[in-house]
């Protein structure tokens, strides 16, 4: 067995195709962009018909073959390889504006003599922020509910993608066909073209009070169908925002109903406490807020407030569930702001200083860089003329062009 083994790496050797593959692992958050490594270790014989290939899973992601890039269909506009590095053996792929759909194994290959061999492999992983919770929209505007997955395909269609209010199907894809509820006909979309890159999130184009509810986003992967997001939508007529001083009062206007509730959900919270409730001009408040609350007609006055009390306050009437009203407040420590106020000349006058000193400086470093950087042209012009014969790719002018802008941008910070 051993000697098998032997025997056949040695041939392997031999025949100068060690197939020694390196995986690697890359993250990128969604819509970034990212290098996918892959370094020919030989970096030899880079001849004129070079053939790189890029796949992933049975997709090619981007060719370059005879001097020309070819991008996979998916991947149009997307990746970009880079010349002047696939000359040094350097094969690594940039793939800009990241879909969730990227997420996957991928193999950089090298076609030689007819032979593919895989020099290396990357394992990509498109990240996207949590989603909010909860969300609170002022009800005409539109909203985006985000959600994503990667959805089971039936030929060129998802085979099932849903989103759910409650119990009730607001639309759905189901291999092609679509469904939306009468009540949001017209004024929600999952787009079908999103789909296909792993975003099934829910647009909303104009929301109503009678939207509120808990959304919850489904889709089938692997033949189940599994919940992803989950996001309470709190539609209101009335939002506002306020800004106040710690120590300070707020007040909060209630509607003339004589029942009402108010609750608060703190900022980077995920749950929503309840803070009073008014009966027939009665207030009857949680103990937390008892000694700092009181009724004025129909304005609920907070007082003593002090950073944690940045949230959002929601108003419903008890009797319909209605939410009435929505004050995203957010509260300053007055304390701090006046101490660093006072001494907040002192970084900005060192900072202009820097920034003089800084920029002479640059303005000087310029003209050296111009200078190296014209008698690196030079050396690399013999270099290309001895080189012409292979005739693979274009000579590159990045340095220059970066010194010359680089020494406009220094002076226009001169003057
Ligand atoms: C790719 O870019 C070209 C040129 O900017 C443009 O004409 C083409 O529509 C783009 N294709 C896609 C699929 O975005
Ligand atoms: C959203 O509204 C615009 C007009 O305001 C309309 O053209 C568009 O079709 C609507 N989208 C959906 C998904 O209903
Ligand atoms: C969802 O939002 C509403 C405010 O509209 C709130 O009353 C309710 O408690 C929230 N649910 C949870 C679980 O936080
Ligand atoms: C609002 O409240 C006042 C008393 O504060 C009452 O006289 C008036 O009828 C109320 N309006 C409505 C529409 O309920
Ligand atoms: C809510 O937040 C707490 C920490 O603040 C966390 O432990 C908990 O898992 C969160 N709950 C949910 C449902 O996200
Ligand atoms: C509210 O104030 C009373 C006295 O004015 C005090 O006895 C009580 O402990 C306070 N409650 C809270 C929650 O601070
Ligand atoms: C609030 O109530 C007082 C009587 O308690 C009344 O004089 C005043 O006009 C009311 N203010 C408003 C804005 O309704
Ligand atoms: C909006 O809030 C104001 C007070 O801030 C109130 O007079 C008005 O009735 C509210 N509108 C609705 C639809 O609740």
């Amino acid at each position: 067995m051993m000697w098998k083994v032997i025997l056949y790496c040695c041939l392997l050797t031999e025949a100068g195709r060690l197939p020694m593959v390196l995986a690697h692992q890359a993250d990128v958050q969604l819509g970034s962009s990212v290098t996918l490594p892959c370094l020919d270790i030989k970096h030899t014989d880079i001849t004129a018909d070079l053939d790189i290939q890029w796949w992933t899973g049975e997709h090619l992601v981007t060719r370059f073959q005879l001097g020309k890039i070819i991008q996979g269909s998916r991947y149009i506009n997307r990746t970009d390889l880079s010349t002047k590095r696939l000359r040094k053996g350097d094969f690594s792929l940039l793939i800009t504006h990241t879909e969730y759909s990227d997420s996957g194994q991928y193999q950089c290959v090298l076609i030689k003599n007819g032979q593919s061999m895989t020099l290396g492999e990357v394992d990509l992983e498109v990240k996207v922020r949590r989603p909010q919770r909860a969300l609170f929209i002022k009800s005409g505007q539109g909203v985006l509910l985000s959600c994503f997955g990667h959805v089971d395909w039936s030929g060129s269609e998802a085979a099932f993608v849903q989103w759910k209010r409650w119990t009730q199907v607001v639309v759905q894809w189901k291999s092609g066909s679509l469904f939306v509820d009468p009540m949001f006909e017209g004024r929600v979309s999952v787009l079908k073209d999103r789909i296909k890159h792993g975003d099934i999130s829910l647009i909303f184009n104009d929301t109503r009070p009678d939207d509120q509810g808990y959304y919850v986003c489904f889709f089938k992967k692997n033949n189940d169908i599994r919940p992803a997001a989950v996001i309470n939508l709190t539609v209101t007529e009335n939002m506002s925002r306020i800004t106040a001083d710690s120590g300070s009062q707020i007040q909060l206007p209630l509607p003339n109903e004589s029942q009402v509730s108010l609750s608060f959900l703190p900022d980077g919270g995920n749950l929503t406490v309840s803070v009073c409730e008014v009966e027939r001009h009665l207030l009857t408040c949680t103990s937390h807020y008892t000694n700092r609350t009181l009724l004025h007609n129909t304005t609920l006055i907070l007082t003593n407030i002090t950073p944690p009390d940045s949230g959002t306050f929601i108003v419903r009437d008890r009797g319909t569930g209605r939410t009435r009203s929505v004050v995203i407040i957010q509260i300053f420590n007055v304390g701090t702001n006046k101490i660093t106020f006072g001494i907040s000349i002192i970084p900005i006058v060192a900072g202009v200083v820097i920034l003089v000193v800084l920029s002479a400086f640059s303005g000087y470093c310029c003209h050296k860089i111009q200078k190296v950087s014209r008698s690196m042209e030079r050396n690399r012009k013999k270099e290309t003329e001895k080189e012409t014969e292979m005739n693979l790719l274009q000579p590159t002018e990045v340095i220059t062009h970066e010194a010359t802008r680089s020494c406009n941008e220094s002076a226009i910070i001169e003057i």
